[in-house]
């Protein structure tokens, strides 16, 4: 249970590990949690030591993580729980009180006491929270899911002008921060970044800078405690990276804390449907899930003296730790801005990204949990459009969008709907060349079963060369037949005959010009794709979801994600069933419901 590679169960590291109850006087809590109660173990999980160390200077932030009234008093039952946030919602995990432990010492997070025990319990629950154990993870992960906040990062090589600003203004919003120094080889990481710390260390505990500073804010000016002071541009060239995570409403309820107003949307990727990868592939980019963000008001004070709507879109992959046990990892994710006017409920196709350049986009597509990026913008309206780098990879995602003023922000797709034309033809409109037919085909009961329809269908398609299919099946013939019989005797006249195959004309093969099915078929493969799919859907009177297109892709397509003329057909048919089935339980339910009133 500690992890694999290199904490699998027969690795060096987890060798000679076994899990062991707290020592003889143990306690949750120690003269509050501070950030000495915090060093770190003999396996890599120094980000997650940052982080802790980041929370415990914020106490209430702190409080909704670990909850209070917790010990080993009385009534100790030996569980303990903690609250973490994942992708939109606070999650409670229970933990027995069983730690790791390898001659005799902790060998992960660990207080510095050796019988508080909060820390390493903490690093615990958190472990099960994600599936492994938390080594190889980032600061800015760790921020996130103590808060619910948003953490953007700033290279300091290349910091904005404004930066002291930035910092100043997050520590009085209550924000947690963190800072590292890139490594250049992987190779003995922590080596490298004790040596720097070490140096710095010793340069600063002794400088004359101490003097400036009064003695309230400097109360272990001489300790020893890896703690110091730096000036700012010193900061700035011995430090790489500082990760600052904005808090959100829910983390806290502190009233001097101005907080940014936030929105949470959840959304798939899925092959075939919705996995429309990034801008390289016009073909299928279309496809992606989108969303409108409407900004209304300009920002109240610019600290760059730009006026604009401020806000930031995050962008977090969902539960792909929990596969990295799988041997799978982070997608490359990222995302693009378009200016927007018109319509929100639609989809917007392919011919609106051909015709419109993107406004923005995420700084990077980048194969991290999130990507996060802020932009000032105009008022009014724009189009997100969330993707992986590559079409076609399987994902879920929250997708949050933080502005100082209050924004909207909706998923953009099209309601569902069909408009079906009424195609019924009576037996008294058919012509005599279409009945001499039926009549050859039906036999003596002049009705036509739907096992004499597939024999039917099958002896037509197989002329067609264009066309490819393996035949259609008895199911979809019986839908076809549910779906044309008026008379309700299983099997069609001929009126119901004719109407059907008027239907089936439509769909897909009249000659020339040809049907939906032939004219989608855009690479004339005999076949038509899943993004073809969707638009021959919307040419046949179905208006779609998301998530409808997903299930019918997931149902109908083949593995090569496109779909051959009869699961093409029983597509069609099966939609036009239910939708006529919802309407004629919509249409009795407005009756009942007039005859009542
Ligand atoms: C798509 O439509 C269905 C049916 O109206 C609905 O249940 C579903 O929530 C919709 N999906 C989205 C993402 O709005």
């Amino acid at each position: 249970s500690l992890g694999f590679k290199e904490l699998g169960p027969s690795s060096h590291k987890s060798r000679g590990i076994a899990w062991k109850r707290l020592c003889s006087k143990p306690q949750f809590i120690v003269g509050g949690a501070t950030r000495t109660d915090i060093c770190q173990g003999a396996l890599g999980d120094c980000w997650l030591l940052a982080a802790i160390a980041s929370l415990t200077l914020n106490e209430e932030v702190l409080a909704r993580v670990v909850p209070a009234g917790q010990g080993f008093g009385d009534n100790y039952a030996g569980i303990f729980h903690f609250q973490f946030w994942q992708f939109g919602e606070w999650v409670d995990v229970v933990i027995d009180d069983r730690l790791p432990v390898k001659d005799g010492e902790l060998v992960f997070v660990h207080s510095a006491e050796g019988n508080e025990f909060w820390s390493a319990l903490l690093e615990k629950a958190y472990a099960k929270l994600v599936f492994v154990c938390v080594v190889s993870c980032s600061t800015s992960e760790g921020f996130e899911d103590f808060t619910g906040g948003i953490a953007e990062s700033y290279e300091l090589s290349k910091a904005p002008s404004n930066m002291f600003q930035i910092i100043q203004k997050a520590l009085e919003a209550g924000a947690l921060l963190g800072c590292s120094i890139d490594i250049t080889s992987a190779a003995d990481s922590e080596a490298v970044t004790r040596q720097k710390l070490v140096k710095v260390h010793c340069a600063f505990d002794s400088s004359s800078e101490w003097n400036s500073i009064t003695a309230s804010e400097r109360p272990n000016a001489n300790a020893e405690d890896g703690e110091f002071w730096m000036s700012f541009s010193e900061f700035l060239s011995h430090y790489s990276r500082i990760e600052i995570c904005t808090l959100t409403p829910d983390a806290i309820t502190s009233d001097s804390i101005k907080y940014w107003a936030v929105s949470n949307h959840d959304g798939t990727w899925r092959k075939g449907s919705t996995a429309g990868g990034c801008r390289n592939n016009p073909y299928t980019f279309w496809m992606n899930p989108q969303y409108v963000i409407k900004l209304n008001d300009e920002d109240d004070d610019p600290d760059d003296n730009e006026v604009g709507c401020s806000f930031v879109v995050g962008l977090i992959q969902k539960n792909r730790r929990r596969l990295r046990k799988a041997g799978e990892d982070m997608h490359t994710i990222g995302f693009a801005i378009y200016e927007f006017h018109g319509q929100r409920d639609v989809h917007l196709d392919k011919n609106f990204f051909l015709t419109h350049a993107q406004k923005a986009r995420s700084e990077t597509f980048v194969n991290l949990r999130e990507v996060c990026t802020r932009f000032k913008l105009p008022p009014g309206e724009y189009l997100v459009v969330p993707s992986t780098f590559e079409a076609n990879q399987d994902g879920d995602f929250c997708l949050r969008v933080f502005s100082e003023k209050q924004t909207e922000t909706l998923p953009c797709d099209d309601p569902v709907d069909a408009e079906l034309p009424d195609e019924s033809v009576s037996d008294d409109e058919v012509d005599s060349g279409f009945r001499g037919m039926f009549v050859k085909l039906a036999g003596a009961d002049m009705e036509i079963s739907a096992t004499e329809l597939t024999t039917i269908l099958n002896k037509i398609i197989a002329k067609r060369t264009d066309i490819k299919t393996d035949g259609f099946s008895l199911e979809t013939c019986r839908i076809m037949v549910n779906l044309m019989d008026d008379s309700g005797n299983g099997k069609l006249g001929l009126g119901e005959f004719a109407t059907l195959w008027k239907k089936i004309q439509r769909y897909l093969v009249r000659d020339p010009p040809d049907g939906i099915y032939k004219k989608n078929d855009m690479d004339n493969s005999g076949t038509i794709s899943t993004p073809e799919m969707r638009l021959a859907l919307k040419e046949a009177g179905f208006t779609l979801n998301n998530t409808i297109f997903q299930l019918l892709v997931a149902r109908y397509a083949e593995t090569d994600m496109t779909l051959d003329f009869d699961n093409y057909v029983a597509c069609l048919m099966r939609l036009e069933m239910m939708f006529r089935k919802l309407f004629n339980i919509l249409a009795n339910l407005v009756y009942l419901a007039l005859k009542s009133s």
